[in-house]
């Protein structure tokens, strides 16, 4: 079957640019003012760039910008939860018009863009509207705290995709761009295509989210986040050794697929809900799923707020369908996974283990148990958390 879902504004945007092209901007970017980018920044930038974030071309300017914040849509009415800016100190910013190298934090020049903007970094709106909270506390809060108080706006045209090609974190033969998932879901015959978020190893609850999308999907886009993440959360690289490990033992090859998603995480919750669906749908996915807590952190968000914000949107305009799930655990009563949907919740007979608990046992050598984690899952994460992987 055909693959159809169309990109968020119809068009899957593409600002990569090669051969006579990218050599005319190599030279001219070493004239050019250069703007350092943050890990984040950088991020949102393959973003833009293999058109992931489609409709946008460049970062966000004003307009874009309030309206995202207030009414979670940009100045074309399409829906779009969190804005994507360049932040820059305020010192000399460069002046409308001008052209400015961008370059990762590693130093690699990664774009060009063309300023149409300069304008304030209104935090005031970002913040609360973004985050539900000023809490500096927050991680997503904190970041947008620390940014510059200017943002420039405009197209990029892009020279490096994947600022670290030899990096523990490129995952070369996983970076597939949204015109290769597409591709990829095609050559399946996958008419329809969950997708699923993580930024944290696949646990028992996760896998059965993604086997229940199964049986309604032809097809699995396992699609972790490996952008930047905050201090604790677990590494890319060692996250990446458990999914294949799971992939490998525990799912059908022919049903399912595994890349990754270059993006930052925002911690933004409900809101950051919206944005991974539209990415997915960008990437061709057809359905998302969306659990307890999705992009939530800390208890700022309730469980199933990152669902219900999906009731307030244009389903027309989204496309792309939530597959909505319950906190779900295993039930040592009826002997596998269960959600308060399908079994009792009967004290004391759910497995359930806290994160700090989980942390503990894999420093101390143990797997936890299996109704939890898949023991080849607990041994990749063993090995990591006992400095040996
Ligand atoms: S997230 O930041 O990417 O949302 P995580 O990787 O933990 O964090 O979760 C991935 C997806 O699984 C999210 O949609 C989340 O809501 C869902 N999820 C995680 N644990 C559970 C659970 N026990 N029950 C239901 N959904 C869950």
């Amino acid at each position: 079957m055909k693959h159809r879902i169309a990109p968020h504004g119809n068009v899957l945007v593409n600002r990569v640019v090669e051969g006579a092209r990218a050599g005319e901007l190599r030279a001219e970017a070493g004239g050019l003012k250069r703007v350092n980018l943050s890990a984040k920044q950088s991020c949102d930038l393959e973003m833009i760039s293999i058109g992931a974030f489609s409709p946008l071309k460049g970062f966000m300017g004003r307009a874009d910008f309030e309206r995202v914040c207030r009414e979670m849509k940009l100045a074309s009415g399409h829906i779009w939860p969190i804005p994507i800016l360049l932040s820059v100190e305020a010192g000399a910013p460069p002046k409308v018009g001008e052209r400015v190298a961008l370059h990762a934090p590693n130093g690699v020049l990664q774009s060009v863009m063309t300023v149409q903007e300069v304008f304030e970094h209104d935090k005031a709106l970002e913040i609360p509207s973004v985050f539900r909270t000023e809490d500096a506390a927050h991680p997503g809060v904190a970041q947008v705290m620390a940014e510059g108080r200017v943002c420039l706006a405009g197209p990029v045209e892009t020279l490096t995709v994947c600022v670290d090609p030899s990096g523990p974190e490129a995952f070369l033969d996983h970076r597939l761009t949204p015109a290769q998932t597409r591709a990829a879901f095609d050559q399946r015959g996958w008419g329809t295509v969950a997708a699923f978020q993580t930024r944290n190893p696949i646990h028992r609850a996760h896998e059965y989210l993604c086997k229940v999308a199964q049986e309604v999907c032809d097809g699995l886009l396992v699609h972790p986040l490996v952008g930047e993440t905050k201090e604790g959360d677990i590494p890319a690289k060692v996250r990446m050794d458990c999914y294949k490990v799971l992939l490998e033992n525990y799912f059908v090859p022919e049903r399912t697929l595994l890349s990754v998603m270059p993006a930052a995480m925002r911690y933004a919750g409900p809101r950051e809900a919206i944005l991974h669906a539209l990415v997915r749908k960008n990437y061709g996915c057809t359905h998302f799923i969306v659990g307890r807590d999705h992009a939530g952190v800390g208890n700022y968000y309730g469980s199933y707020d990152a669902q219900r914000i999906f009731d307030e949107l244009d389903a027309a305009d989204l496309a792309i369908t939530p597959l909505k799930f319950e906190h779900s655990a295993y039930s040592k009563r009826a002997g596998g996974m269960v959600s308060p949907k399908t079994f009792p919740n009967i004290p004391g007979d759910q497995v359930s283990l806290s994160g700090t608990k989980v942390r503990e046992m894999l420093a101390a050598g143990q797997r936890p148990p299996e109704e939890f984690t898949r023991g080849e899952v607990a041994d990749v994460l063993i090995r990591w958390a006992t400095g040996k992987g």
